[in-house]
């Protein structure tokens, strides 16, 4: 069974060298792996949660997307897009709202947090809390379960996030599933083994802290800057040091193999002294950096590339989203209004050889079709010519799901005789469930 990973990558800010080690290096690594699909997404929905600088907001979306893809990321492997480009995630999470405790949410950690510093300041306990901090686990909840994803992989203070998604999952599935599960419920996958990377002062590399060391601004030249701030002790050169004691041996040791590690560790208890030791470093992370830092200037230098690629990405997702959420709507009773077939047949058999057929076929135009069959052979719908065999496939699958809804943007006609009822009846008995 192919396994579905989903992540989401908040756009405020710019990446620095902690969350390439600790989050893009390895997110692409897993990507790679067989057997997984992978859904990558700029959570910019929840970016404006936290920003109300238009300016900031697209700036990061930018450098985040050219940034995760001048690391690696193959958008022909991975589904990569932005979050706002898929309007049927803050439709679901209309829906996901709808069946959420709040009491649920009053214990969301970070809502929690903000409430808990405004006691602590005498102030109204949600002063300057808005609905989107508030809401912000369902509209997460939200970016998983449109997708299915099985596994999400996350930081530690997102683990209840995940926990919650799971318990809307399970009510929203409860309540309208009928046996029939809509959602999978996820889980949260908290990687042990990448090791948190050390900032200049030794804590977790973190903005919050003021401690980051840059991924590619300022250049080569810009890292070693930054890396001649990391706090060391005083010893002098030829004293010997100990390379378990030293935070600048791990960001040494979040880039070498292990004959680089074992031999940095020997020259620094032979006496390296500290400025020449992080040259070593310095030189070391180049080397990985140098190559993507050019791809990245590259596609900063395009940005239509990039926004060519998230669009793939968009139309790869809602490929996906929009057939879950018609039949999410058709769930919980947001139908269609059309006329029970009136025959005389008892309407509720939907005796087989009633049903009508869509028939997909390529013309000697070398476009690709499909029409609509009447059981007694008439023409009900005939498509115009599309130029991939996939296209047609996808509207056939958004006539199924969507009935006579997806007909507003189909590029179709009705066939001789054959008025708007009779079609979207017919379009009726090929609805799932
Ligand atoms: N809240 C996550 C963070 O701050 C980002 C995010 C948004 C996310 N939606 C997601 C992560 C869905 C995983 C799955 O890191």
């Amino acid at each position: 069974m192919i396994k579905r990973v989903l992540t989401g990558i908040t756009t405020t800010g710019t990446p620095h060298l902690g969350n390439y080690v600790g989050a893009i290096r390895p997110a692409i690594a897993s990507s790679r792996q067989p057997g997984v699909e992978s859904f990558f997404f700029l959570a910019d929905y929840h970016a404006l949660i936290k920003c109300d600088e238009p300016g900031r907001i697209e700036r990061s979306r930018l450098e985040i997307a050219a940034t995760w893809l001048a690391c690696g990321l193959d958008p022909q492997r991975v589904v990569f897009y932005r979050q706002s480009d898929i309007p049927e995630v803050p439709e679901l999470t209309w829906l996901l709202t709808c069946v959420t405790p709040k009491g649920l949410m009053n214990r969301a950690h970070a809502y929690k947090a903000a409430t808990d510093a405004n006691e602590a300041a005498a102030q109204d306990i949600d002063a300057g809390i808005t609905m989107g901090l508030f809401s912000y686990p369902i509209l997460m909840a939200a970016d998983i379960l449109m997708f299915n994803a099985h596994e999400v992989p996350v930081g530690r203070d997102q683990v209840q996030h995940i926990e919650m998604a799971r318990d809307i999952a399970q009510r929203f599935n409860h309540l309208f599933g009928h046996g029939q599960a809509h959602f999978v419920l996820p889980a949260a996958v908290v990687d042990e083994q990448v090791a948190t990377l050390p900032g200049l002062d030794g804590r977790k590399m973190s903005k919050s802290y003021d401690n980051t060391v840059p991924l590619f601004e300022g250049g080569a030249k810009g890292l070693q800057a930054a890396l001649a701030h990391v706090v060391t002790d005083s010893r002098l050169p030829g004293e010997p040091k100990d390379p378990d004691s030293a935070h600048l041996v791990q960001l040494f040791e979040a880039f070498a193999d292990a004959g680089e590690r074992a031999a940095f560790r020997a020259e620094l208890r032979a006496g390296l002294g500290w400025g020449e030791a992080k040259q070593r470093v310095g030189a070391r992370i180049e080397r990985d950096l140098a190559p993507m830092r050019a791809r990245y200037a590259e596609l900063m230098a395009h940005p239509e590339r990039i926004e060519q690629i998230l669009l793939d990405g968009a139309r790869k997702a809602r490929a996906i989203a929009a057939p879950l959420l018609a039949q999410l709507r058709e769930a919980v009773g947001l139908r269609r209004m059309v006329a029970a077939p009136t025959t005389a047949a008892p309407a509720a058999v939907k005796a087989k050889s009633a049903v009508p057929v869509f028939k997909q076929y390529r013309e000697s135009d070398g476009l690709f079709y499909f029409k609509l069959m009447a059981a007694d052979g008439r023409l009900l719908l005939q498509s115009r010519g599309f130029e991939q065999g996939r296209q047609a496939g996808e509207w056939v699958t958004r006539l199924r799901n969507e009935g006579a809804a997806a007909l507003v943007d189909l590029p179709a006609q009705r066939g001789d005789g054959v008025d708007a009822a009779e079609l979207a009846a017919a379009l009726s008995l090929l609805a799932p469930g």
